[in-house]
């Protein structure tokens, strides 16, 4: 009897101590670790629940600000390799940590410059779902991120993370179709899916020009936010591009085999890593897209940062302010379906 009970205690710790030993590992997107929970499920992530500055978000394209400040965004032509790996929550490319040629982000809404570190697949089972970020709630097939850390004020992503100005996440959303240009890049990172099957699985890219991986567009949208994943640091700057990356079908199929448990326990897919969508309360959403300039409809009552001040400068406003920016920003989501 005692024995049994001994046995049942040593059984107990050793699954507790597990447990807490990886609380990297401990999440999921659903069930009772899912989302909803994370800020529950340790302390240390729990702006998850408490947190008023999430991400992911929907942008309401009617209520975007266009801010003329805003400067194009700067990112290096180096080419990075790192290893794709399979984290059972993700699928995520990292960057190699003592590869001479680091990437650096700078520009746009950025204050500092910052370092590319790591790629995170967000992608449904279906295609009605799969983005984080949704615009005038619709999502999309999948979305890209490309997370860097503030190399000015800090050593390491870890560092960064859960501190002030420490984290950017550029966001490109996917659509399923044949891109019109090939793009060769991005192909060797989609031919490296089927090598990444199951947890802790992981595989070498060499030589990836992450630059090319990038939409041909400076228009962006941009605001203040967290890291999608635990531990929802508000900490992170994000910049969503105004056009979407394609994949084919055959690449989102290849993707969906992914599994999150290993081959002998393999769970559940990968897909539908998405967390839902965080209120915004109150945050702006700013563009460097100029709806006027782009011959859209006037209407004289919109929000824009050429606004009349009361406090006059001694450049002229008014002639600028009479270049009111269109209203009608549904153009932002035509552009996200069309090319
Ligand atoms: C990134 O910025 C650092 C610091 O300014 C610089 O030393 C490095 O050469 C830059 N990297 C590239 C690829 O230009
Ligand atoms: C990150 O930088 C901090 C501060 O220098 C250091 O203590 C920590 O060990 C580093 N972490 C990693 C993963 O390199």
């Amino acid at each position: 009897m005692q024995q049994c009970s001994l046995f049942i205690l040593t059984l107990l710790c050793v699954t507790v101590k597990d447990i807490s030993g990886s609380w990297e590992e401990w999440w999921t997107y659903d069930g009772i670790s899912g989302p909803g929970f994370w800020g529950l499920i340790n302390p240390q992530w729990s702006m998850c629940n408490k947190g008023r500055r999430q991400s992911p978000v929907n942008i309401e394209p009617d209520k975007l600000l266009f801010d003329p400040w805003l400067r194009d965004i700067q990112f290096d032509k180096h080419k990075v390799s790192g290893v794709l790996q399979n984290t059972g929550q993700s699928l995520v490319f990292r960057v190699e940590k003592d590869s001479k040629h680091q990437v650096n982000i700078s520009g746009g809404p950025l204050s500092y410059r910052y370092q590319f570190e790591e790629i995170y697949f967000h992608y449904g089972m279906g295609d009605n779902r799969g983005s984080e970020h949704q615009i005038d709630h619709h999502t999309f097939p999948g979305e890209i991120q490309l997370y860097g850390f503030n190399k000015e004020l800090y050593h390491n992503m870890s560092e960064a993370q859960h501190k002030s100005q420490g984290v950017v996440g550029i966001s490109l959303m996917v659509q399923i179709g044949e891109p019109k240009e090939k793009n060769k890049e991005l192909r060797l990172v989609t031919n490296a899916f089927n090598k990444v099957m199951f947890r802790g699985s992981s595989y070498p890219i060499k030589h990836l020009p992450l630059s090319s991986l990038l939409p041909d567009t400076q228009q962006y949208l941009t605001y203040e936010g967290s890291t999608t994943h635990p531990g929802c640091w508000e900490t992170a700057v994000w910049i969503i591009f105004n056009k979407p990356l394609y994949i084919t079908k055959q690449e989102m199929y290849a993707l969906r085999q992914l599994m999150q448990g290993s081959q002998l326990t393999p769970k559940a897919p990968l897909g539908n890593n998405a967390r839902p969508v965080q209120p915004l309360h109150h945050r702006t959403v700013r563009t460097n897209i100029n709806f006027n300039k782009q011959g859209t409809q006037v209407s004289s009552n919109c929000p824009d940062m050429y606004r009349n001040m009361h406090y006059t400068a001694r450049y002229s406003h008014r002639s600028r302010s009479k270049k009111s920016i269109a209203c009608k920003r549904k153009n932002v989501q035509k552009k996200c379906h069309k090319k």
